[in-house]
């Protein structure tokens, strides 16, 4: 299959040609920058020397494929998007602009009107654990949020398990790296604001609980869903904490006997469950260059709170991974395909 990447000269760009350079039966043939339009690939991805000698190409420059990736800035998308459907038969769009269903979304969490709201009914969203049937049947795939994506796989075994408490709020707080904020240079990006951050970025109000919200809600019955998102000193990774309240005051191993069949099957989430030790719960460090997204919970003995807790790479699981995981269902390929990369320990 010939892929085009979109938008190929950002860090998710850059993830999905690294992670593409190994897959058996994809192959990038085109990659698009305006602003790097005839420069070489490895002038800003040096990762990929010797494993690719393409060039960027303008996006009015790109010939038809068999599937488009496109990781343009969010917002950047929807304007364009007549021209990236017509390049070809399949499209995985790693940006926010097609995620959300309901248009009113977009100027309530994003403060702009949707140009092209009528598409939004023809994506399917692309988190493979949520939606695979969905991805399997759909040409046009949504990626989720990186911190959406790692907030709903915390949580989204509990609520299919009905063990919430629905009365009762859900608060999650993901910690995040840079480069979840992209590779343009920003006032929160400059080092010495950045450097051994503790920096709360945004207690209320992220644009990802829409996503969160609406992929919840449509697992069962859930209150309200509080996220808060704190910047911290790491460049990957997301490390999402979240409370839930459980409806009965089930004890650890009856939550294990429910959760056990509703993950086992999945190749990428991985239970984390440790007596002991330093690795006793998820660590994004564990993830980071894969798309696995590692998950643990702690039963507090003094109330019915339940911490759930989940690793991810941001420009994986987050990002890149989880598109290729989404083209892989949709293009007949194993689903694991070009995404078996094991983590690296120590980091
Ligand atoms: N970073 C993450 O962890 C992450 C996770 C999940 C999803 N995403 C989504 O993936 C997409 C790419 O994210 P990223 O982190 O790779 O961002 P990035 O590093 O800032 O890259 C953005 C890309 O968009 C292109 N672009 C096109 N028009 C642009 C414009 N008017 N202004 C600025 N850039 C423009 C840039 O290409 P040029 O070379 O032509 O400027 C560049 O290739 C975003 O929609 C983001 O929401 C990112």
């Amino acid at each position: 299959m010939r892929a085009i990447v979109q938008g190929g000269s950002g860090y998710a760009g850059g993830e999905l040609l690294r992670l593409l350079a190994g897959h058996p039966g994809i192959e990038v043939t085109q990659v698009s920058s305006e602003r790097l339009r005839g420069r070489p690939v490895t002038a800003v991805h040096p990762q990929l020397r010797d494993r690719t000698q393409l060039r960027f190409c303008g996006r009015d420059d790109l010939e038809p494929a068999d599937v488009v990736f496109s990781a343009l800035r969010h917002g950047e998308t929807a304007p364009g998007i007549d021209a990236t459907l017509a390049l070809a038969p399949i499209v995985v769009d790693l940006s926010a602009d097609f995620r959300l269903h309901d248009p009113a979304d977009y100027p309530r969490w994003y403060g702009w009107e949707h140009p092209r709201p009528e598409l939004l009914p023809t994506f399917s969203a692309g988190l493979a654990e949520l939606h695979r049937a969905e991805i399997a049947g759909g040409d046009r795939l949504s990626i989720g949020g990186c911190v959406a994506t790692a907030t709903i796989l915390a949580l989204a075994p509990f609520i299919r398990a009905g063990l919430v408490d629905p009365t009762m709020p859900i608060v999650a707080d993901a910690l995040i790296g840079s480069s979840a904020a992209g590779s343009e240079p920003t006032p929160t990006s400059h080092h010495p604001h950045r450097s051994g951050a503790m920096h709360s970025f945004a207690p209320t109000g992220h644009r990802h609980t829409a996503e969160v919200l609406q992929d919840l809600r449509a697992l069962g019955a859930v209150g309200e869903v509080a996220l808060s998102v704190t910047s911290v000193e790491a460049v990957r990774g997301i490390l999402v904490t979240a409370h839930l309240w459980l409806g009965d005051a089930l004890e650890e191993r009856e939550i294990w006997r429910v959760l056990r069949p509703l993950t086992a099957a999945e190749p990428f989430l991985r239970m984390v469950k440790q007596a002991h030790g330093l690795h006793r719960h998820p660590d994004p460090r564990l993830v980071t260059g894969t798309n696995f997204c590692d998950l643990g919970f702690s039963r507090d003995p003094h109330s019915r709170r339940l911490v759930v807790t989940a690793a991810i790479d941001n420009l994986g699981k987050g990002a890149a991974g989880q598109a290729i995981q989404a083209a892989n269902i949709r293009l007949g390929f194993p689903e694991t395909a070009g995404l078996e990369q094991t983590g690296l320990y120590p980091l």
